[in-house]
């Protein structure tokens, strides 16, 4: 491992204190941005994530030809217009699109350019170069695009996309929202209903926010669809909080003997905070307020507190999509609890910015945790009385949220510990480390 990129993460001064809020949330700001992209008229948005892969989503609007004049605001969102392609389609690029470590800004590109006269070719960074696509180029060919070289599963790939797509109705294998998304998104140029199946519940940021683009969605239990051909329409969104990044907040609380916090305006969608669930099942002292809803996103106030005796349980198979980008922090949580927790069906885990399967198993085991794999599976078994060992060095990978569930063993615990690779927090949480201090300052 190379040891020049190191940041050391001391333990937090006092306990959490106090109400903060986090910045956007990522999957929504994405859409915002793609969805006002492919509108007709100048869209307005607000409290949108300014983090690498929101800005890998502008770039690639842009490069496509809609107009982003977004500003930044003193509370570090971005706020402003942005004017889409509407009817006339987005514009052949000169160059391939390069989509950095964004999972969610190519997958759903795939879906936005299918339907379109172009020939675009998609590439990231060497994580994303590792990730599976071909999930999304099979029912996107299904639906009439098509993709070279043919039967890739990594980028870079070139899309080819067809004016006449024709709907589908398809049974996804995995529960992805990326996936759901990209074939929704090319269904909106088909005659008739696309709908898609999944085998449980993912998020469905994008069967709420379509309506108000002027878009006929289903939205249901496992199952959404999206009927055309429309065009959309210019709208207004307000981006909430991110659950997933107060995530690592409410964990820290729960870690660090003595806090009490609030992290408010977040958004309180039950597709993206099956993480409180498995947290109270766990026995700690969490609660949810609703404050209001951003269009049909609920939002409001999650407050948690230190509590001292947190077990062992069992999340289910049909849970996890609903707290995939959680199980790092929550394992680590499960690192301090008594007894065993079982996470079902953790593969996806495998294909995210990192096999963070792996590395979850790995960074317990240098904590002196038992966790392991069985099939696709996640045991580990916790230690109410853990102790951090010294000289503790975790590597990232490169994955933001290895780096921000890692930084939480120093921040919550009595010894420094030093992280490779930290910078990659600002993908989705520029700032992460300036929360700390502002709760710790209160
Ligand atoms: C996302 C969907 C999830 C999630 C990712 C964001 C989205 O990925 O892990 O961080 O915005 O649709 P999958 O669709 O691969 O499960």
């Amino acid at each position: 491992m190379s040891t020049s990129k190191l940041t050391r993460i001391d333990p937090l001064p006092r306990p959490l204190d106090g109400s903060i809020h986090v910045p956007g949330d990522k999957s929504i700001s994405h859409r915002s941005i793609l969805f006002s992209a492919m509108a007709e008229g100048t869209s307005r948005v607000s409290g949108v994530l300014d983090s690498e892969d929101v800005r890998s989503t502008i770039g690639a609007v842009t490069a496509l030809g809609a107009e982003v004049n977004l500003e930044k605001m003193p509370d570090g969102s971005l706020q402003g217009g942005v004017t889409g392609w509407g009817a006339a389609g987005p514009k052949q690029p000169t160059e391939p699109i390069y989509c950095g470590n964004s999972g969610t800004t190519v997958r759903l590109l795939m879906g936005v350019l299918a339907p379109w006269d172009i020939r675009v070719t998609l590439t990231g960074d060497a994580s994303l170069c590792k990730r599976p696509m071909r999930r999304i180029a099979l029912p996107l060919t299904k639906m009439g695009a098509s993709f070279e070289p043919v039967g890739q599963d990594t980028l870079p790939i070139t899309e080819v996309g067809n004016p006449n797509l024709h709907a589908i109705t398809y049974d996804m294998p995995v529960s992805s929202a990326q996936l759901k998304t990209a074939v929704m998104l090319a269904g909106l140029s088909c005659e008739g209903t696309t709908e898609v199946h999944e085998p449980s519940p993912s998020r469905n940021h994008t069967e709420l926010m379509l309506p108000q683009f002027g878009a006929e969605t289903v939205a249901a239990r496992g199952m959404a669809s999206v009927t055309g051909p429309v065009t959309l329409q210019a709208s207004e969104v307000v981006v909430p909080g991110d659950p997933s990044s107060a995530a690592f907040l409410v964990c820290a609380a729960l870690l660090r003997p003595g806090s009490r916090i609030q992290v408010e305006n977040v958004s309180l969608n039950v597709a993206r905070i099956g993480f409180t669930r498995t947290l109270e099942r766990m026995g700690a002292d969490i609660a949810l307020t609703t404050q209001g809803h951003s269009g049909k996103e609920p939002y409001g106030i999650i407050s948690a507190s230190y509590t001292d005796t947190l077990r062992g349980c069992e999340i289910p198979a049909e849970k996890i999509a609903g707290l995939i980008d959680e199980v790092p922090v929550l394992s680590l949580v499960a690192a301090h609890a008594k007894g065993i927790t079982v996470f079902r069906n953790v593969s996806e885990l495998r294909v995210k910015e990192s096999d963070r399967l792996q590395a979850i198993i790995d960074g317990l085991g240098k904590l002196g945790v038992s966790a392991w794999a069985e099939g696709d599976d996640l045991y580990i078994e916790g230690n109410p009385d853990l102790q951090t060992p010294d000289d503790l060095v975790f590597d990232s990978l490169g994955d933001h949220r290895l780096a921000m569930t890692w930084s939480l063993v120093g921040l919550c615990g009595d010894k420094p510990v030093h992280i490779d690779n930290f910078e990659s927090v600002a993908v989705s949480f520029p700032g992460f480390l300036s929360q700390f201090d502002r709760l710790v300052s209160e």
